[in-house]
């Protein structure tokens, strides 16, 4: 009854889709929130109880796209595209039944709706080791990834690493170039494209070679960028190179196909080396690319839960190989002197700076997602935070809305121990500050000109002016690098950018903050 077609036709496909209700708002109306949050826990039980015996399309499609169950042949008939996916072997004819070799899931973004098309991972419970070429669906990292890119509109980007083609699918841009090593992902990745109707050019190779020449506004990427032990062969977490230099090349690489203004986003790991403080690591990193550069360390991993996690992740625990391959991997980290590993965000912005600004940030805490517009200004106030000294000095700051102001003593005390400005957005900053800096920053509201603030407060104190200025102003300056602090409205730029320099002023690259 069913037999394969040459052709896979993807308009046909979606309209089937559409019309029987798998869509991201048909599926989360149909099978509700507590069975929704099960099989994001991987479990389909509640997701089994709530279709119970339906028999209609949107169930069906439900089981065989997202349960991973059989569905009867008979009553898919009909479908459009479903020849074509036959053709690929993603989809197969057991007895009576289809049963789907992909998961292909409705995926939603703020740019629009759509679906991905990639491996199933294990439900239930069930143990299953990937295929070499497994190409991933949505996980917490490419989420992740998606909400460090500032929700704007690009030129030119370039997803390398495309895999399932999730972050196309976020993106708003001109134009978008895709790459990926491994071929099966760009061929799954077309199908999700294709069904949500977003164009890219999908390229195979490796890192930069499919994009020799070219430059982009923006790259992101979420790199196979697990550090493991030479041999694994699974494309979509390891990148076959020693240690971290994967990572490393990912990013000395960018440089060179970042247009004037463009950014690079990356999410990965880097290796902590015995001795050798991990900034200065990716310093050596970061320097050949003349890159401003924001490197933000989430989480610190040592050698036995990092392997775990990955062990777990190619699903060897309880196997007969799981001890070899424990050993093998902590052998491997010995011999490279790896006492732990780094996670976190990589930004670099092609700002053409003589002296670029880069700065390394250890924040394990919660941050306010999507936290990319926030790295983004934070790259665009370098500018501002280097204001020479006397234009900053006539600069009317203000503090910016989002901050507020805790203070922490002992009951009864004339002042505080501790006082604290804490950001509600972004990376939800808290910097600790003493009374004089609280004071300058609390008298920021627009009105007076940084320096009349500065000698008020100084007065206050019964301080040299002078010498709090001096004290100060590096501090003032990383609060605007921050965002905590910003120039007033009178010194937006005609884009309205308020943390952009007023035009007329010059930039003293001798004073950085
Ligand atoms: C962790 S997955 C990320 C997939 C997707 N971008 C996301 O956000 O979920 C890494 C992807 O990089 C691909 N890859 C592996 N080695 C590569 C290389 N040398 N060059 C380009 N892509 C590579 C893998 O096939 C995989 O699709």
């Amino acid at each position: 009854m069913w037999e394969a077609g040459p052709v896979l036709d993807l308009d046909l496909l979606r309209a089937d889709l559409v019309s029987a209700g798998y869509t991201l708002d048909g599926v989360q109306a149909r099978l509700g929130e507590q069975a929704l949050a099960a099989l994001a826990r991987n479990t389909t039980a509640a997701a089994r109880r709530v279709l119970g015996d339906a028999t209609d399309l949107q169930a069906d499609a439900i089981r065989l796209w997202l349960l991973q169950l059989p569905v009867p042949a008979e009553r898919l008939k009909g479908w459009g595209g479903l020849p074509g996916l036959l053709e690929r072997g993603l989809l197969e004819v057991v007895g009576d039944d289809l049963r789907a070799t992909v998961e292909l899931k409705p995926h939603g973004s703020a740019a629009r709706q759509g679906w991905i098309c990639s491996d199933p991972i294990p439900l239930d419970g069930r143990a299953q080791q990937p295929r070499p070429d497994f190409v991933l669906g949505a996980s917490p990292a490419s989420t992740t990834l998606a909400q460090l890119v500032p929700q704007r509109h690009f030129g030119r980007v370039l997803d390398l690493g495309t895999g399932c083609g999730i972050q196309v699918l976020h993106l708003d841009a001109d134009e978008v170039v895709a790459t990926d090593l491994n071929p099966r992902a760009l061929e799954l990745a077309e199908i999700s494209l294709g069904l949500s109707g977003v164009r890219a050019d999908l390229r195979t190779g490796s890192l930069y070679e499919p994009v020799a020449g070219e430059r982009f506004d923006l790259i992101l990427t979420n790199p196979p960028y697990v550090i493991a032990p030479p041999g694994g062969s699974l494309v979509y977490r390891e990148g076959g190179l020693a240690g971290d230099d994967l990572m490393r090349e990912v990013v000395t690489g960018a440089a060179g196909h970042l247009a004037p203004g463009g950014s690079l986003v990356v999410l990965g790991n880097w290796a902590h080396l015995a001795g050798e403080p991990w900034q200065e690591r990716l310093a050596s990193w970061l320097a050949p690319t003349g890159c401003d550069a924001l490197v933000v360390q989430r989480e610190v991993l040592d050698p036995y839960e990092y392997i775990e996690i990955w062990l777990a992740d190619a699903g060897l625990p309880g196997t007969d190989g799981y001890d070899a391959s424990y050993g093998r991997w902590l052998d491997y980290f010995a011999a490279l002197d790896i006492t732990g590993v780094g996670l976190g965000w990589v930004l670099l912005r092609n700002a053409g700076r003589e002296q670029p600004d880069v700065r390394f940030e250890d924040w394990p805490h919660q941050v306010a997602q999507p936290v990319g517009d926030a790295l983004a200004r934070h790259l665009d106030a370098v500018k501002a935070a280097r204001t020479a000294e006397s234009q900053l000095l006539a600069a009317r700051l203000r503090c910016a809305p989002d901050v507020t102001q805790e203070t922490y003593g002992l009951p009864g005390a004339a002042d505080p121990q501790h006082i604290v400005l804490r950001q509600a957005t972004g990376l939800c900053r808290a910097v600790a500050v003493d009374t004089a800096l609280a004071a300058v920053v609390g008298a920021c509201d627009g009105e007076l000109p940084l320096g009349v603030l500065l000698g008020a407060v100084a007065r206050l104190l019964e301080v040299d002016a002078d010498a709090l200025t001096a004290d100060l102003l590096p501090r003032l300056r990383s609060l605007l690098a921050d965002g905590l602090l910003e120039f007033t409205a009178s010194h937006r730029n005609p884009t309205g950018s308020a943390l952009e320099m007023p035009p007329t002023l010059e930039v003293d690259t001798k004073e950085q903050g």
